[in-house]
């Protein structure tokens, strides 16, 4: 099914000059990338795309820390790209990231994750409306 999923490298991932690495991971794949920009989001933005993790002792720590500086927000569209997307990215924890994953070979540290992707279609949905306006989403053919 084409899909959309809400991916950011996060600050972090940004500090380290990640970007391109990031992007070309999703691009070779065969994703679409159909919205992106760079923006320091507020600790309100920041608040409500963690909401689910409200109760978690790091929540404010996350929130500080995704809010710090430059993020690289975006949305890529594809078959199956939400599942898959999190397959590039691997698991939450870097030190159980497979090698091959965004996560297994960039990162070390669940704090430093580097990459954030939607868990599901749902909060694809929710997380895209929180970071993008409509008119930000842009509808092209590609041949990728
Ligand atoms: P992300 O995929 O953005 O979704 C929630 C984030 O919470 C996760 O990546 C981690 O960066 C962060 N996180 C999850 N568990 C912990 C933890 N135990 N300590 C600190 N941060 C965490």
């Amino acid at each position: 099914e084409l899909e959309r999923t809400f991916i950011a490298i996060k600050p972090d991932g940004v500090q380290r000059g990640l970007i391109s690495e990031i992007i070309s991971r999703f691009e070779r794949k065969g994703f679409k990338l159909v919205a992106i920009k760079i923006t320091v989001p507020s600790k309100d933005i920041a608040q409500k795309h963690y909401h689910d993790l409200k109760t978690r002792p790091f929540f404010d720590g996350l929130c500080d820390f995704l809010s710090s500086g430059p993020v690289i927000a975006m949305v890529w569209e594809g078959e199956g790209v939400i599942k898959y997307g999190r397959k590039l990215i691997g698991a939450t924890d870097p030190q159980k990231s497979e090698p091959g994953t965004i996560r297994g070979d960039l990162a070390v540290a669940i704090g430093g994750n580097i990459i954030h992707g939607s868990d599901g279609p749902e909060t694809a949905k929710d997380e895209i409306n929180l970071w993008f306006k409509p008119e930000e989403l842009v509808n092209y053919t590609s041949n990728a």
